[in-house]
């Protein structure tokens, strides 16, 4: 149980400063149960909570857990600087709760992408040392070779790194299609890895990470949902 006043309630939830969420109810645009209510400084149960704010139906989230089906041509960065941010395709109230990719994608990679405004999680699911397993299907300019696939199984290196980089599993699906798992993150690793194996990659798509499988969340491109606690359970 966690009571707080309906205007810090609808501020901690991205609706604006705490005067602006006041005003909104005192406007009659905030319902709960169904009735509008226009004490601002009335007490809330967060606990289940559901309400509207100019008819639109929210639930209360402590935290935002969202799945992203990527679409190609726009930037992770927080500053995007050649195509438009994936945060433009999240509610305002989202960005104002301060909502971040966890991890990045390239601009021209689509998929699978989490993003969050818990810090927290997002530590744990970047974090190298907790090896979510990252699934990509990469489509390739050449044909994939069974030699190919066991480069990138044994390992290939990349200039900057120490250590030759290898893909946990990796199949080919069709004639330039392979299916590759990583548990490493780094800058463009699935394209780098093929390079190095003398291929290119000319699509990549994220379908899975951890047991929790874009095909699953039935999202179209552009689409997002949140991500309820049975879901988040599959990124562990
Ligand atoms: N590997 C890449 O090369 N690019 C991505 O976006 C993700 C993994």
């Amino acid at each position: 149980m966690s009571k707080m006043s309906l205007d810090r309630m609808l501020q901690s939830q991205g609706f604006g400063t705490r005067k602006w969420c006041a005003e909104l109810v005192a406007d009659g645009e905030v319902n709960i149960n169904g009735k509008a209510v226009t004490d601002s400084r009335a007490s809330v149960e967060t606990e289940g909570l559901s309400f509207t704010v100019y008819g639109e139906e929210w639930r209360y989230r402590e935290h935002l857990y969202i799945a992203l089906n990527k679409p190609t041509n726009y930037e992770c960065s927080r500053k995007p600087s050649h195509h438009p941010g994936v945060l433009t395709l999240m509610p305002e109230q989202f960005v104002r709760r301060d909502i971040q990719p966890v991890g990045r994608l390239d601009h021209d990679t689509t998929g699978l992408l989490l993003l969050s405004d818990d810090g927290p999680f997002i530590h744990r699911q970047s974090s190298p040392k907790h090896h979510v397993p990252k699934l990509y299907v990469a489509t390739t300019h050449d044909p994939v070779t069974p030699q190919l696939v066991a480069q990138l199984l044994s390992g290939v290196k990349l200039h900057d790194e120490p250590a030759p980089l290898a893909a946990v599993t990796c199949r080919q699906l069709d004639e330039r299609r392979i299916e590759i798992v990583l548990e490493q993150g780094k800058y463009h690793q699935v394209k780098r890895m093929l390079a190095a194996a003398e291929n290119h990659c000319t699509a990549l798509c994220r379908t899975q990470i951890g047991e929790l499988k874009l095909a699953d969340l039935g999202l179209a491109e552009g689409e997002w949902c949140y991500l309820e606690p049975a879901q988040l359970e599959l990124l562990k």
